[in-house]
């Protein structure tokens, strides 16, 4: 209650800065070949707008609007927005639609009446991320005898998007991340066995995708290699075994030494009391 209480005071603060201050910049992330409605919220419908829609600020007018018409000017650059745009003469707010990363930048609209409002929206298209795929890294000519002594080697990749984080997961703990911006990335992960848990995920600011690591394709399951998984535990076992083995025979040999001595004493004890 408080919570959305103190939100709604932050979202109406948020409001009245964009409109008092007119040089604000609305961040609108987008995501490729989706559709985008920026508006520029009139408060006051005035008739007499003449509305003005720039690419990249003060650049290429690309939509107009007059008390009697509405047009779009979508051919410039090369016509990257043709047949893509909207203008919708009663708000003022532009479309565009199947938005690609050529649509990245900055829109101005100017509205002019008896005073004259300047709003920006800051449009960052990201990419429609695939889902990653898995491969098996591990050299090719391990034979099977010696496998179960080398680690398992998982190769996550993504190709053809850029600026992305992939990340290697165990149920929801971060392994290992990069962050990329070349078109072809991948990340190793190197594992004793695998089970279901590992996953690879590729995500930007607004989209994740993830892959779910399949233990019968690529690596020995964990569940049936008890001597992979837990090769140092069992070292570690086989060590205390074997402290605990000679421990247990040096007190052996104690006890029967000392028994024997014990014995010996006695007798000598024994001894002197008959001789005194
Ligand atoms: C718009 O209306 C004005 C008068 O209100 C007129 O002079 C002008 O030619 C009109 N423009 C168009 C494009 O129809
Ligand atoms: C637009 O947004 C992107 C991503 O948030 C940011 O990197 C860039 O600096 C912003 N540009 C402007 C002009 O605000
Ligand atoms: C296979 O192993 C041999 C020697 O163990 C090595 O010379 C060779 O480069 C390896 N080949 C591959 C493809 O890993
Ligand atoms: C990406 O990787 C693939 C296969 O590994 C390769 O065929 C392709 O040329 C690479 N592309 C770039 C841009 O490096
Ligand atoms: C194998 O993996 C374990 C942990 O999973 C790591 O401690 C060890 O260094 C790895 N060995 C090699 C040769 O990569
Ligand atoms: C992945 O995206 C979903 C929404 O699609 C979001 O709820 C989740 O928090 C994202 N995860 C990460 C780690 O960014
Ligand atoms: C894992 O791989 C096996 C064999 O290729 C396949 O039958 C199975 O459906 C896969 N499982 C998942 C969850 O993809």
């Amino acid at each position: 209650m408080v919570d959305r209480f103190v939100l709604s005071c932050l979202c109406c603060c948020c409001l009245v800065g964009v409109l008092a201050d007119s040089n604000a910049v609305k961040s609108v992330p987008v995501t490729e070949g989706d559709s985008v409605t920026l508006n520029p919220d009139l408060s006051v419908k005035q008739s007499d707008n003449l509305i003005m829609w720039n690419f990249k600020t003060n650049g290429y007018l690309i939509a107009k609007i007059t008390s009697n018409h509405t047009s779009i000017i979508d051919d410039v650059l090369d016509g990257i927005f043709r047949d893509r745009l909207k203008l919708d003469h009663q708000t003022g707010s532009l479309t565009i639609t199947d938005i690609t990363t050529q649509h990245t930048g900055v829109y101005q609209v100017t509205i002019s009446s008896k005073t004259k409002s300047v709003y920006r929206f800051n449009v960052t298209v990201y990419a429609r991320l695939p889902v990653p795929v898995i491969i098996s890294d591990s050299p090719q000519n391990s034979s099977s005898s010696s496998s179960s002594q080398q680690n398992c080697s998982l190769l996550c990749s993504v190709v053809n998007v850029g600026h992305v984080t992939l990340s290697w997961y165990k149920g929801n703990s971060l392994l290992s991340s990069i962050s990329v911006s070349d078109l072809n990335n991948s990340l190793s992960l190197r594992l004793r066995c695998l089970d279901d848990s590992y996953s690879c995920m590729v995500s930007n600011p607004i989209n994740n995708r993830t892959k779910y690591v399949n233990v019968t394709d690529l690596c020995r399951p964990c569940s049936d290699c008890a001597f992979c998984c837990h090769a140092s535990e069992a070292l570690a076992r086989l060590a205390l075994s074997v402290v605990v083995g000679v421990a247990t025979v040096a007190i052996v040999f104690y006890d029967i030494i000392t028994s024997r001595k014990g014995v010996n004493e006695r007798h000598h004890d024994l001894q002197y009391k008959t001789a005194s």
